[in-house]
């Protein structure tokens, strides 16, 4: 049983050249969670996610992943050490095809049988992408650059998923689909701390989460109980 958190966030703060956009953070993540970040547009989410990564360097606090102090390290380091993020945007390499795409995920692996069983297996979860599977990745709808995003990240077996708004300008029945995989995929084992502006889908998925307002966390909870606190229903559920 393993009774640490798989993510430990202490007291970090961030800067962007003078200006403090994070002003003392702490988040934990279980092994096996999901946990759910909201908060409103320009309060710090995607920074925070990106200081996690290593794509930004904190000025102070710490950050543990998988017991070990990933503050300082470089972020091909950290990737490799088992955090994927998925970043706002999607960031997919546009000129490859889906199938492309999804062997990038998996360019430090070298066990050729796991990665086409993976492969294989994330085919089955978005099956979406079989149908497109040799189509460029800039062309496809904004819901299945999603899905490559998603797919291209689990093919590197991450221990943990980072995820800045998967949902975002997607159709409804596919932020449906997006939450449904995101269930499911957290079904198979896999934690993952996920950003959202929908807050109503994010807040039900969520073991636990947190409201961050101006750069630092105001409430935290479990899902269902930040659901029905007034605060959280009139700021983001309205
Ligand atoms: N590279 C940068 N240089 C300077 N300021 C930045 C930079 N990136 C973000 N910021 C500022 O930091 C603050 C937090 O931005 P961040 O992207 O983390 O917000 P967010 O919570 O992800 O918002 P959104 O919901 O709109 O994605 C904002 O005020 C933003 O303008
Ligand atoms: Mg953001």
């Amino acid at each position: 049983m393993n009774v640490q958190p798989i993510l430990q966030v202490t007291n970090l703060h961030v800067s962007y050249d003078q200006i403090e956009v994070l002003r003392g953070v702490s988040l934990s993540v279980d092994h096996g969670s999901i946990v759910t970040l909201i908060g409103a547009n320009g309060a710090g989410k995607s920074t925070l996610l990106r200081c996690i990564s290593g794509i930004l360097r904190p000025k102070m606090g710490s950050i543990t992943f998988a017991g070990a102090e990933i503050g300082e390290r470089p972020a091909h380091l950290i990737a490799r050490s088992g955090l994927a993020h998925v970043p706002e945007g999607r960031r997919l390499f546009a000129k490859l095809t889906v199938d492309e795409n999804l062997r990038m995920g998996a360019f430090r692996r070298n066990d050729r049988r796991g990665i086409d069983n993976d492969r294989e297996h994330l085919l089955e979860v978005f099956p979406r992408l079989r149908e497109r599977f040799r189509q460029v990745s800039g062309t496809l709808s904004g819901g299945e650059q999603q899905m490559v995003a998603m797919a291209r990240a689990l093919m590197s077996r991450p221990r943990m998923l980072l995820l800045d708004e998967p949902s975002m300008g997607l159709s409804p029945i596919m932020v449906d689909f997006v939450f449904e995989t995101i269930r499911k995929i957290n079904g198979e084992g896999m934690t993952i701390l996920l950003v959202e502006q929908n807050a109503s889908l994010a807040l039900q998925i969520a073991t636990n989460a947190y409201v961050i307002e101006n750069g630092a966390i105001s409430l935290e909870g479990s899902g269902v109980h930040l659901m029905d606190d007034p605060r959280v229903r009139e700021a983001y559920l309205g």
